[in-house]
C-alpha cells in the first residue's frame, strides 16, 4: 500500500503548528498504525530530518498511551486504541490526516504528543481508597453480587487514553471521571469514601477546564474499552446524593 500521510508537526507547545505531506511507501495492511508511523520515521530519520513525535508504550491495547486522531475520528476508524488500529482499515493510496488530541486541558507538548496529566489529577483528588487493607485477603471474604462486581469491571477496563475528551464537542472528560468514580462506588472497599469521592473528583475535573457533558454520546462511541455512557448517568446520581450527605462522606 502507499499512503500519504498529512500530519500535524509541532516542535514544542509554544511553537505554531502545521500539517506537513509525507509520502509512505510498500506498507503492509497487517502492520499497525504505529508501526507505519515508525516506517515514517525510519525514513525521516536516514534523512535527517526530525522524527515525528507521538506517544506508545505497551503497544497492546492497555495502557491508554497512543491516542491521535484520524482522519477527524479520535483512534481513526476501529473502535479500538491507535496501537491495535490496522492498516487494513485503509485503501491503498488513502489520503490519512493524523492530529494530536485537541482539547484545552490537553495542551501540546511536541507534535502528536500531548499533555494528559490533567487525568492524573483527577484521580489525586479521588480516584483511590484510603482504608489500610492489609494483605491480600481470602478469596470470597468479602462477598460482591455478580452485576456489581460486572459492572465495577466494566467500569475498571477504562485505561484513560482521552479519546472521550478528544471526541466530545465540549470537551468533556465525564466519560473517563465517572468510570473511575463508578469503579470504586460498586465495590464495598469504594464506600466510605464515596461522596467525598464524586465531589472531590468532579471539581477538579471543572479546575481542569473540561466541558460539562450534554449526553451527546461521542465518548463511548469512541472509547476503546466501550465504557457505556450510563456510568455518567450512575455519576450523577451519586453526586446529587453527595450533596444531603452533611459530612460529606
Ligand atoms: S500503546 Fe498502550 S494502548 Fe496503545
Amino acid at each position: 500500500m502507499n499512503i500519504t500521510l498529512r500530519i500535524w508537526r509541532q516542535p514544542n507547545a509554544e511553537a505554531q503548528g502545521r500539517m506537513v505531506t509525507y509520502q509512505v511507501a510498500d506498507v503492509s495492511p497487517d502492520m499497525s498504525f504505529l508501526e507505519m508511523l515508525d516506517m515514517l520515521n525510519e525514513d525521516l530519520t536516514v534523512k535527517g530530518e526530525e522524527p515525528v513525535a507521538f506517544d506508545h508504550d505497551c503497544r497492546e491495547g492497555i495502557c491508554g498511551m497512543c491516542g491521535v486522531v484520524i482522519n477527524g475520528v479520535a483512534h481513526g476508524p476501529s473502535v479500538t486504541t491507535t496501537c491495535q488500529l490496522h492498516m487494513r482499515s485503509f485503501s491503498d493510496g488513502a489520503v490519512i490526516d493524523v492530529e494530536p488530541w485537541r482539547a484545552e486541558p490537553f495542551p501540546v507538548i511536541k507534535d502528536l504528543v500531548v499533555d494528559r496529566t490533567a487525568f492524573d489529577r483527577i484521580i489525586q483528588a479521588g480516584g483511590y481508597i484510603s482504608a489500610p487493607t492489609g494483605t491480600a485477603p481470602d478469596a470470597h471474604a468479602a462477598p460482591i453480587a455478580k452485576k456489581n462486581a460486572d459492572r465495577a469491571f466494566d467500569a475498571a477496563t477504562c485505561i484513560g487514553c482521552g479519546a472521550c475528551v478528544a471526541a466530545c464537542p465540549n470537551g468533556s472528560a465525564m466519560l473517563f471521571t465517572s468510570a473511575k468514580i463508578v469503579h470504586l462506588a460498586m465495590l464495598p472497599q469504594g464506600q466510605p469514601e464515596r461522596h467525598l469521592r464524586v465531589k472531590g473528583m468532579i471539581a477538579q475535573h471543572e479546575a481542569e477546564g473540561f466541558g460539562n457533558c450534554t449526553n451527546i454520546g461521542e465518548c463511548a462511541a469512541v472509547c476503546p474499552k466501550q465504557i457505556p455512557l450510563d456510568v455518567i448517568s450512575q455519576m450523577n446520581r451519586d453526586l446529587i446524593s453527595s450533596l444531603f450527605k452533611r459530612d460529606g462522606k
